[in-house]
């Protein structure tokens, strides 16, 4: 005992005297503090804290005023069970506005909501790879580039956990695709695993500092995700130091000693009706301990861990955030990031924004009518309200203006239906201007389940067309979570708009950037191909495998990476989003460590414009991408302002995953610049002499740590 406490002693001052990050010596108070909590716990109460109690909640000790872990859904409102909640954009939508201080404002909001329904855990924000435009879940997701996701998870992360909420990022690691997501195994190289899958989680745990992780219900190189020794063990606690919790997915534990040394600390949703105590980490760990077969410091370490979150999020002892819900300002968290996440994808002859003097709009479209919060498996949400596009519409448009709607195709129904059509036609052709509101709903965009392709569904293509034809002043406002094949009318409409999932306040957003109220500034976080042929998951790599494996063969070539590289022209390119005021670009200068040049905005209205960075490579050793993201700023700018912007670059902007040596390393060759609107539309490049740089290479660092 007097070892074990001068131990502790010990490396209570060595945190101290390495000083080393500003919350350290708190962290190792708050350890202290966990492990004098441990001491006082039975075997019995230990593993009780280690599964779950209910469906949504893990194990206390009353006793010692230790209460159960609440835990809701995620990643975009408080779960749909529970009761109302503010609907805020979903992850897609967020990555689209590519300003991570919106990021900050939505985990903010999103964590007093889950403070005010006593929730302690907050099951988001969901990152995995948009990897085929086909996933299921892209709509919770971000993007396919890891930078991307880099930048806004983090922000996202540290605004939930400032309202003393556990933020749980998932779905770590390698779940890119419903179809078969309970049993196929995914394999990957360790350099697409490094430069792509991982650097999202790595973020959201170094830097957004998340205290909890939840594991994959898939298989990684044979093992199950959420107890894999190489994810859980050897890269997210070793390697990135992480000092939370791991929650399995639910019911994705298989196995009791699995899941015991294999890093997992907490087994959630395994199907034991309410015999919680069954659990794989339950009585029977319990049985193992005695029995001699599972020592007691594997379940301390468990323990410990969870004692700790509990207590940075102020769950012992002291009173957490109460929290708020339904308040205007999350109202106006959720409108701004719709505001900034619509994506403008073509408008020809500035058709947009339509002059508020307008006599007549015809808004067509079964979704244009319909709510669409509650759908989409587990991250479902039942909001105080929603407006839809048609009711936008009819808030946003002038006095003069009127609204006439035609359903136009029926949500759900397989075929193009030609009365429906017909209406919509005689709508559109007594209208100023037709906006077509078509593409997915959660009948598509769904948890559990792929799609089966990327066609417009409902015939919604035919209707398109129709409506084309019978007025040329025809728009297209596209809903759901990725990209749809839109080539059969694309070339014929003068204006599309990327809606996404955009929150209750969505259709309100919806018309004011439709009549110039807001400036579009979202861009793709996502390539939008022509065709899913053209996917490279699905012409390199396999989607979505055999029943038992899937490989990844398309490797770091996932996205931009791919297209860029093989030269495969997207329908739009990946950081892709028009506004109603043009940029010019100029004065690039290379700086040590920084790459600074001017944004002017050279229309009559105030705009933002997403500034892109990307580092090519001559001749490296191992073959790259054509080019990499590595720094973005969203920039304001007022009518004719210019504004001065500083990108900094750090040791990671050059370095890439050398397979063959088995870690980071700099990459000398990667040495040009170039600054765009989009991966496609490069403004500015210039080399960076990366020796004359204040950025040294340090090999220390260099290994994959
Ligand atoms: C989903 C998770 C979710 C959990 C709890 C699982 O099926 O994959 O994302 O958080 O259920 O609802």
């Amino acid at each position: 005992m007097k070892n074990s406490r001068s131990f502790i002693s010990l490396v209570f001052l060595l945190i101290f005297s390495f000083g080393r990050i500003a919350n350290a010596q708190s962290d190792a108070v708050i350890q202290l503090k966990a492990d004098s909590i441990l001491r006082l716990l039975t075997l019995e109460e230990k593993v009780h804290m280690l599964h779950a109690v209910s469906g949504f909640a893990s194990g206390g000790v009353s006793r010692l005023g230790i209460p159960d872990m609440a835990m809701t859904d995620g990643p975009h409102g408080i779960r749909i069970d529970y009761v109302e909640s503010t609907y805020f954009p979903t992850g897609v939508c967020l990555a689209a506005t590519w300003n991570p201080a919106l990021g900050h404002a939505y985990g903010a909001a999103l964590g007093q909501e889950a403070a005010f329904r006593k929730k302690n855990v907050l099951l988001g924000p969901g990152i995995n790879i948009i990897r085929s435009p086909l996933n299921g879940r892209n709509f919770e997701y971000m993007s396919e580039d890891p930078y991307l996701i880099s930048r806004m998870a983090p922000q996202y992360i540290q605004g939930i956990q400032e309202q003393g909420v556990i933020a749980c990022v998932k779905h770590f690691a390698a779940n890119n695709q419903e179809t078969k997501r309970t049993v196929i195994n995914v394999e990957m190289s360790e350099r697409a695993l490094r430069e792509i899958y991982l650097p999202g989680f790595k973020a959201a745990v170094t830097e957004g500092k998340a205290n909890a992780v939840m594991g994959a219900y898939n298989k990684f190189r044979g093992e199950w995700a959420s107890h894999n020794n190489y994810l859980l063990k050897h890269i997210l606690k070793d390697e990135w130091h992480f000092k939370g919790v791991v929650i399995s997915d639910w019911a994705a534990i298989h196995s009791t000693m699995q899941a015991l040394w294999n890093g997992c600390d907490i087994e959630m949703g395994t199907n034991v009706g309410k015999n919680w105590g069954r659990s794989y980490m339950g009585d029977t760990v319990v049985a193992l301990t005695k029995a001699g077969k599972v020592q007691e410091y594997v379940v301390d370490d468990k323990v410990r861990r969870i004692l700790f979150v509990m207590l940075k999020a102020k769950m012992i002892g002291t009173t957490s955030n109460t929290g708020s819900a339904n308040t205007k300002e999350h109202q106006q968290v959720s409108a701004k990031i719709a505001e900034e996440g619509m994506v403008l994808l073509k408008n020809e002859n500035h058709l947009l924004p339509l002059p508020n003097t307008i006599k007549n709009i015809a808004v067509i479209g079964g979704i244009a009518d319909r709510k669409l919060a509650n759908g989409g498996g587990s991250s479902g949400v039942r909001p105080f309200y929603e407006i839809t596009p048609l009711e936008g519409f009819k808030n946003i448009a002038g006095n003069a203006t009127k609204v006439n709607y035609a359903m136009g195709y029926m949500v759900g129904n397989n075929k193009a239906n030609d009365s429906l059509i017909q209406k919509a036609v005689n709508t559109a052709a007594s209208a100023d201007v037709a906006i077509v509101v078509a593409g997915w709903t959660h009948i598509q965009d769904n948890e559990g389940a792929d799609k089966t392709d990327m066609n417009m569904p409902w015939g919604q293509n035919e209707l398109i067309n129709a409506v084309r034809k019978a007025n040329p002043k025809t728009i297209v406002v596209l809903s759901g979570g990725s990209p749809l094949d839109i080539r059969q009318w694309k070339e014929n409409v003068p204006a599309i708009l990327q809606a996404w999932y955009p929150g209750m306040e969505g259709g309100n957003v919806l018309a004011k950037i439709i009549f110039g109220q807001i400036n579009p500034s979202g861009k793709l976080p996502m390539t939008f191909p022509k065709a899913l042929a053209d996917c490279p998951a699905h012409v390199l790599g396999q989607y979505p495998g055999d029943s038992v494996n899937v490989y990844y063969n398309d490797d770091i070539y996932v996205g931009y990476r791919y297209f860029d590289t093989y030269k495969v022209a997207p329908q739009y390119a990946f950081g892709h989003g028009l506004s109603y005021t043009s940029f010019s670009y100029g004065n690039l200068q290379i700086k040590k460590n920084a790459v600074e040049f001017t944004i002017t905005n050279n229309g009559r209205t105030a705009g933002a414009e997403v500034a892109q960075l990307y580092i090519k490579s001559g001749k490296s050793a191992l073959p790259r991408p054509e080019k990499e993201l590595k720094g973005f700023e969203k920039i304001f700018l007022k009518a004719g302002e210019t504004k001065k912007v500083v990108i900094s670059l750090s040791q990671e902007a050059f370095s890439y995953f050398n397979d063959l040596s088995n870690r980071w390393e700099i990459d000398p060759t990667a040495n040009l610049v170039l600054i765009g609107s989009s991966s496609a539309d490069i403004r500015l490049q210039g080399t960076i002499d990366f020796q004359n740089t204040g950025i040294t290479e340090d090999r220390a660092k260099k290994k994959s740590k």
